[in-house]
């Protein structure tokens, strides 16, 4: 991690997911038609359960804005591991219009061809950019126990690749282990801004070790030509008092 990271943070879950949508819905108003890549993983279920209460689902400009998922894991949409079933479940089927949804089809082939599928959605959806736009107004991330952010794992070929957009997993270096499909750090770091989202105690030692610059996935990972903010909260914060 080169320089300083941009570290918020909130005093619980709640209050992460209260920050993270006032964020997002800050850089959606910014353009006419707004393109957010989710995370997958359990942390941003509050968000997205947040996403479509009342008061949140009145401000989002559903009509406007594209979703789009950072990574996938192999397996059907119905199955409780599908991180665009979670997604589905918690606001994009009661909020979002079905045409702005465009989620990884995990189940659909191989992995490798499924990357390969969506890396056509996203190339076509980047058409529609204005031009010198990046693809994404706001990519979400995670970090995983080992420092992987999407399916992009440590010392994998995955994570050194720097052409394709989206590539297969075949091995998930923590659970749940199944292949994967996920954005490559060149795509994922195609964002106005990229919000890592992290709570709880058991993210503390995580963090310590990639705010320390160890060579971890989640170091490397960073909005190209925009912000890059760690949004936490007080259990997660690895410089507070344990
Ligand atoms: C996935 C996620 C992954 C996740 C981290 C953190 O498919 O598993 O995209 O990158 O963000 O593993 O997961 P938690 O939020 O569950 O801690």
């Amino acid at each position: 991690m080169t320089g300083a990271p941009h570290i918020i943070v909130a005093p619980d879950a709640a209050g992460v997911a209260a920050a993270a949508a006032q964020r997002l819905l800050d850089r959606v108003m910014e353009t006419p038609a707004a393109a957010v890549c989710l995370t997958g993983g359990s942390t941003p279920k509050q968000l997205y359960q947040l996403l479509a209460s009342p008061t949140w689902r009145a401000r989002i400009p559903w009509q406007r804005v594209h979703w789009f998922l950072g990574d996938e894991r192999a397996v059907g949409d119905e199955d409780p591991l599908s991180n665009g079933g979670m997604a589905r479940a918690a606001f994009l089927d009661a909020c979002a219009p079905p045409a702005n949804v465009h989620l990884i089809e995990a189940a659909s082939g191989p992995p490798d061809d499924v990357a390969r599928a969506y890396q056509i959605v996203l190339e076509e959806f980047k058409t529609h950019r204005r031009s010198g736009m990046p693809l994404f107004d706001l990519v979400l991330l995670g970090v995983g126990p080992d420092g992987h952010v999407a399916s992009l794992f440590p010392n994998s070929a995955a994570l050194a690749e720097k052409s394709r957009w989206v590539v297969g997993v075949d091995h998930a270096n923590v659970a749940p282990f199944v292949p994967r499909i996920s954005l490559t750090l060149p795509c994922l770091a195609d964002a106005c801004e990229m919000l890592f989202l992290a709570t709880g105690n058991g993210k503390r030692d995580i963090l310590r070790r990639v705010f320390a610059g160890e060579d971890l996935p989640a170091g490397h990972a960073r909005a190209a030509g925009g912000d890059t903010v760690w949004l936490l909260d007080q259990a997660a914060d690895p410089r507070a008092a344990p």
